[in-house]
């Protein structure tokens, strides 16, 4: 349990893609620069999707372009389609992540696909950055959960898990979109996926709507995951998932490490720093317990 864990820093992503207070690329270049300055140096900052559906993410390849004199830090980037992966690709991306979903529900809302369709359109994806040396991430949504379908059975995650891999994805994120998941559920799930695929090729992507993302963190990684991904103050929120709030925030996972004796190599003053400056920005106090902590002191 003490041995290293990775985190993938969602903040620039998953954070402010929901937000409604728009958001500059100068300002959102400085979030990521003050990120890695902290100690995150695995980041997603941006997608390319469209900019009709998330306005948001819209001038990601200006985000990415202006964080590219950042050395030592790995940048990912949201590809739903081959469109997404030429515009990525011509902003210089190395790494870019797939999404699927485990329900065909909330694969419809969100990427106005099949789970099956979703597959054919990942293929040339993964066929191009294969030939490219580009690695791509793959991630699941509602592994616990959809708002529209339900309850999801472990066998799914687990089937649709397998498929990326097959399909050459180096990790697959296991999202639970809508935080509904408890821990022996977050087990279950990881066990039935773990069975199919290397538990060192999972990560754990867990929204904290209602409070139970740490528990079910600690739950994975007793079960051997060893990548989280959270985000800065506990920002996000994907307007496709009605009611979902944001990822468990990047400050309590790494205050749960610390206190257990993982070394996480993030400066929590830094990030707490970060956390405030975007708070500001956003015009709102961050959700993240250990912020509110820190701050009070
Ligand atoms: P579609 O309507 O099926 O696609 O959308 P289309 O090929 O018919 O194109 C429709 C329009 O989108 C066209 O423009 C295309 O050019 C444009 P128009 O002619 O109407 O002006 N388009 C694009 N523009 C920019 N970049 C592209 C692109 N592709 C098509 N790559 C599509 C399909 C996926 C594009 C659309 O539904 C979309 O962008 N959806 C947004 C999905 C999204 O970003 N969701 C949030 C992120 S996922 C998430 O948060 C979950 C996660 O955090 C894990 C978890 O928590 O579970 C990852
Ligand atoms: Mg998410």
């Amino acid at each position: 349990m003490t041995d290293q864990i990775r985190i993938v820093e969602m903040g620039p992503r998953d954070g402010l893609q929901n937000e409604k207070t728009p958001v500059s690329v100068e300002a959102r270049i400085v979030f990521v620069e003050a990120l890695v300055a902290a100690g995150l140096n695995t980041v997603e900052v941006g997608a390319f999707v469209s900019p009709k559906a998330i306005p948001q993410m819209a001038s990601s390849d200006q985000v990415l372009r202006g964080v590219g004199h950042i050395k030592d830090a790995e940048f990912h980037v949201l590809v739903p389609n081959e469109k997404g992966y030429d515009a990525a690709r011509a902003a210089g991306a190395k790494v870019v992540s797939v999404f699927a979903a485990a329900s065909e529900g909330f694969s419809r809302a969100n990427i106005n696909c099949s789970i099956a369709e979703s597959i054919e359109r990942f293929k040339p994806v993964l066929a191009r950055a294969k030939a490219d040396g580009v690695k791509v991430r793959g991630y699941i949504s509602c592994v616990l959960g959809c708002p529209f379908d339900g309850e999801i059975k472990p066998k799914a995650v687990a089937d649709l898990a397998m498929t990326l891999w097959d399909l050459g994805c180096y990790e697959i994120s296991l999202g639970d979109t809508i935080g509904v998941g408890t821990p022996l559920k977050a087990r279950e799930m990881l066990r039935a996926v773990g069975a199919e695929l290397p538990v060192a090729n999972l990560a754990m992507h867990f929204h904290d709507t209602y409070g139970q993302a740490l528990a079910n963190l600690y739950a994975g990684m007793e079960e051997g995951v060893r990548v989280i991904d959270a985000a800065a103050g506990g920002l996000g929120g994907c307007p496709y998932a009605p009611g979902a709030t944001g990822n468990v925030a990047t400050e309590d996972v790494v205050y749960m490490l610390e206190g257990m004796g993982v070394k996480t190599g993030v400066d929590m003053d830094r990030l707490l720093a970060t956390t405030n400056e975007v708070a500001t920005l956003l015009g709102r106090p961050p959700v993240s317990r250990v912020t509110s902590a820190l701050n009070a002191k």
